[in-house]
């Protein structure tokens, strides 16, 4: 059974993820009317993924005896200077939510809730492989500025990104 303080924090979880998929999806539709479609696509991907995140955190807590709830939207930014700009903030948004999930593990060993520490350490490791991500693909637009490439080949790159990371 679930306390109500991690109850509280996980259903907090539900709305950051949701609110993470709301801005990649933002992200997606900027790239899109870019004409960036590669990224576009990876972005939409990044945003289903997202989805996944959040409903895994509404099915534990119900399944966990607790109640959860569908959050508010709240607006993400839907104008970006540039594609770093972009990956800038999603790197950003990403160590967000690491500390959250941080903060959350901690809680559930705090509370000696065993059963949300061993839940948790899926999203551990996921927000591990998330920022790495998104660490590569900033260092991608940083290589290819220095080679004068054009934002066509990284577009490119970064939407072979998914199916590699499927393939692996
Ligand atoms: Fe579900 Fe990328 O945090």
């Amino acid at each position: 059974m679930l306390s109500k303080k991690v109850e509280e924090a996980l259903n907090k979880q539900v709305a950051y993820e949701v609110y993470a998929s709301s801005s990649y999806l933002s992200m997606a539709s900027w790239c899109e009317k870019e004409g960036l479609r590669g990224t576009a696509s990876f972005l939409y991907a990044q945003s289903e993924e997202e989805k996944t995140h959040m409903l895994k955190i509404f099915r534990y807590i119900n399944e966990a005896g607790g109640h959860a709830l569908s959050p508010a939207l709240k607006e993400p930014p839907n104008k970006y200077n540039s594609i770093n700009h972009v990956f800038e903030l999603a790197l950003e948004q990403e160590i967000n939510v690491t500390n959250q999930i941080n903060k959350l593990v901690e809680l559930s060993l705090v509370t000696q809730d065993y059963a949300s520490f061993h839940f948790l350490q899926w999203f551990v490791e996921e927000q591990l492989e998330e920022e790495k991500l998104f660490r590569m693909i900033l260092d991608i637009i940083k290589l290819a500025g220095k080679e004068g490439r054009s934002l066509l080949l990284i577009d490119n790159e970064i939407g072979k990104l998914r199916e590699e990371e499927e393939k692996s």
